[in-house]
C-alpha cells in the first residue's frame, strides 16, 4: 500500500510500480554490479603479469600529492614510487574500497579517502602533483567530464599517467569493439570498449607527453592499450 512519506519496494523512480519478475531482476542487476563486478575485476585485473608490466609503466614518475582515478581495489598500491608523498583515492564502490584495505594498510605511501565520483572532485584548483589513471576511463560516464575535473586539480606543467583499453585502431577489430560494447557496458558495469583514449585526453586540453598504443595479451577487442603520460598545459 501506497501513503505519503513511504515508498514502497515495488516502485521506482517515476512511480511506475514494478511487478515481482522486474523487480527481482532490478535488485539482481544490482547486486551484481555493486557485489560482484567490483571482486571479478580485482582478480582479472589484479595478475602479477599485468602488475609488472602495465601498473609498474604507469605509475613511473609519480611524485609529490596524487590523485588517483577509479581507485578500485587498490591493485596500483604496491607500484606507488617512494617519491610519492601521498595518494587521494576517488572511487565510488564501496566494496572496491573494501577489498583495497589490506593493500592500503601494507602501503608504505599513505593512501587518502579523496572522493566518491571523478566528474565532481571537491579539491581546489592545482592541489595535485600528479594524477594515475589506470583501466578507469573506460567506466566514467562522463568521462570528458571526468577528465575536465582532474585537470582543473592538477598544477600547472603536472601529469595525468595512465594505462587505459579502448579503441583499436584496426577496422575490424573496431567494428567488433562497437558491436560488443552494449553487452560489456551490462557484464562490467558500465565499461566501455571502444573509448578512443589519446582522443579524449587531448579534448580536455591536456598535451600527450608519452603514448605507447599496442595489443596486450588476449582477445583483441579488450586488449588494446593506451599508456602514457598527458601534461597540464603550462599557462
Ligand atoms: C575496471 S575498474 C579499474 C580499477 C583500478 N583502476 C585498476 O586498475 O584495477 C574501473 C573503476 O572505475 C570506478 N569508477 C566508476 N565510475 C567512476 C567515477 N564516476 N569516478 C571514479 N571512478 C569510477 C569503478 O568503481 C571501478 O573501480
Amino acid at each position: 500500500m501506497e501513503y505519503p512519506g513511504r515508498v514502497s519496494r515495488a516502485t521506482v523512480a517515476g512511480g511506475r510500480p514494478l511487478g515481482p519478475a522486474r523487480l527481482v531482476t532490478s535488485q539482481a542487476v544490482a547486486f551484481y554490479r555493486e557485489q560482484v563486478v567490483p571482486r571479478l575485476t580485482n582478480l582479472m585485473l589484479g595478475s602479477k603479469q599485468f602488475g609488472d608490466k602495465i601498473r609498474a609503466r604507469a605509475t613511473a614518475g609519480l611524485h609529490g600529492d596524487v590523485i588517483e582515478l577509479g581507485f578500485g581495489s587498490g591493485l596500483n598500491v604496491p607500484y606507488y614510487p617512494a617519491e610519492v608523498a601521498g595518494v587521494w583515492t576517488v572511487e565510488p564502490s564501496t566494496v572496491a574500497r573494501r577489498l583495497a584495505s589490506a593493500r592500503v594498510a601494507a602501503s608504505t605511501v599513505p593512501v587518502h579517502d579523496g572522493a566518491l565520483d571523478g566528474e565532481r572532485l571537491d579539491f581546489p584548483d592545482g592541489r595535485f602533483d600528479a594524477a594515475l589513471s589506470t583501466m578507469t576511463l573506460c567506466t566514467i560516464p562522463d568521462v570528458g567530464g571526468a577528465l575536465l575535473e582532474t585537470k582543473r586539480v592538477l598544477k600547472p606543467g603536472a601529469s595525468l599517467h595512465f594505462a587505459e583499453h579502448g579503441l583499436a585502431p584496426d577496422a575490424a577489430t573496431a567494428r567488433r569493439q562497437h558491436r560488443f560494447d552494449p553487452w560489456q557496458g551490462r557484464f562490467a558495469a558500465g565499461c566501455h570498449l571502444d573509448r578512443d583514449i589519446r582522443a579524449l585526453i587531448l579534448a580536455a586540453g591536456f598535451e600527450i607527453e608519452t603514448l605507447d598504443t599496442r595489443y596486450i595479451k588476449g582477445p583483441k577487442a579488450w586488449s588494446y592499450m593506451y599508456i602514457g603520460r598527458a601534461r597540464k598545459p603550462a599557462a
